[in-house]
C-alpha cells in the first residue's frame, strides 16, 4: 500500500504531520499531553494557527498545493485559511473497509450514496470496488476538488455522480423517485450550510437524516457508515442512534485516529459506526 501521510508528534494542543514532502504542525485540542519528540518539529515546513493563518517555517517553502498519495488514493492538498488541506487523514482506515466491504457485494441498486462527501476519499474508496457512486456536498468548490482528485486516481470515468445540493432536499427528492441505494455513507459536520444556505446543524437534524437514508437503503443494501469529528459525540452513542433507528441487523464501532509509526502517540479524532442487515 502506498502511504505518504503520517503523524509525527502531537502535545501542548497542537499535531505534527507529514503529507508528503510537506510537513505541518497545526492546532490540535485533543493533544494536551507534552509532546514526545520535542526535536521532530524543527523539520516542521509551515505551522497554522487561527492568529496568523499560515506561516512557513524557517527558509521553508509552502507550496499553494501539492499532490500526495494516502493509503493508496490520491488527492491534490490546498492549505485553506481555516487551516484544513482537503483531507481527514483520519477517515483513511476507513477506505480500505469501504473498498473490501464492497468488493464482496453485488450492485443491486443505484450503488453507492456518499453524503458531505467533501474531497472524495470514501467516494474513491467505493469506485474503486467497481460499485457507481453519487457524491453530495453543498460546496460547489469541494465537488470540483473531488472530481480533479477521481481523475487523479485514474476514476475520471468511473460512473460518478456529482451533486452540489443540501443533504436533506436531495434525500427528500431521491425518496420522491423511488431511488434506492446499496450503501450510504455520511460525514455530518457538527454545523454546516446546504448549497442554498440551508442550515445543517447535527443535533438537530442526524435523526432526520438518517430516517431517509433509512428509507433509501435497498433491502439487501450492504451498509450504512456514519462517521462524525462532532467533539463529544461518542461511539457509543452513535451506536444507540443508527442500531436503534435501522433496526434488525448488526453494528460495529471504532474510533478515528490520526496514526503514524509505531510508537508515535495515536490521536483520537472522531468516531464511526457501520450497520449492516442481517443476512
Ligand atoms: C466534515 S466535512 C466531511 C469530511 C469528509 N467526509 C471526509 O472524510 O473527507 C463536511 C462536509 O459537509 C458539507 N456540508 C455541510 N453542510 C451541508 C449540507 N447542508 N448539505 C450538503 N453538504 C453539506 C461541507 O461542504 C463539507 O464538505
Amino acid at each position: 500500500m502506498q502511504n505518504e501521510y503520517a503523524l509525527l508528534d502531537s502535545g501542548e494542543g497542537r499535531k505534527l504531520e507529514r503529507f508528503g514532502y510537506v510537513v505541518l504542525s497545526r492546532p490540535c485540542e485533543q493533544a494536551v499531553w507534552e509532546r514526545q519528540d520535542p526535536e521532530a518539529w524543527a523539520v516542521c515546513s509551515a505551522s497554522f494557527d487561527r492568529e496568523h493563518g499560515w506561516t512557513a517555517c524557517g527558509g521553508a517553502q509552502m507550496p499553494d498545493s501539492w499532490v500526495v498519495t494516502i493509503n493508496d488514493i490520491t488527492m491534490r492538498l490546498k492549505p485553506s485559511p481555516a487551516g484544513h488541506l482537503g483531507v481527514f487523514p483520519e477517515t483513511r482506515e476507513l477506505w480500505g473497509m469501504v473498498t473490501d466491504t464492497l468488493r464482496g457485494a453485488q450492485v443491486k441498486g443505484s450503488g453507492v450514496l456518499n453524503l458531505f462527501a467533501y474531497s472524495g476519499g470514501a467516494t474513491m474508496a467505493a469506485a474503486r470496488a467497481g460499485f457507481p457512486v453519487c457524491h453530495l456536498d453543498s460546496s460547489k468548490s469541494m465537488v470540483t476538488r473531488a472530481r480533479d482528485n477521481a481523475a487523479l486516481n485514474h476514476l475520471g470515468d468511473a460512473p460518478i455522480r456529482w451533486i452540489v445540493e443540501d443533504v436533506n432536499k436531495f434525500l427528500d427528492r431521491e425518496i420522491r423517485r423511488g431511488r434506492r441505494y446499496d450503501a450510504i455513507m455520511l460525514d455530518p459536520p457538527s454545523f454546516g450550510r446546504g448549497a442554498r444556505g440551508e442550515q445543517y446543524k447535527i443535533d438537530r437534524d442526524l435523526v432526520l437524516t438518517l430516517e431517509k437514508c433509512k428509507a433509501l437503503l435497498t433491502e439487501k443494501s450492504v451498509f450504512l457508515l456514519l462517521t462524525s469529528h462532532t467533539r463529544g459525540v461518542t461511539a457509543p452513542q452513535l451506536e444507540g442512534v443508527v442500531g436503534g433507528l435501522m433496526g434488525r441487523g448488526k453494528t460495529a464501532t471504532g474510533e478515528m485516529e490520526l496514526t503514524g509509526a509505531t510508537g508515535v502517540r495515536a490521536v483520537s479524532s472522531g468516531v464511526w459506526v457501520q450497520w449492516k442487515p442481517e443476512q
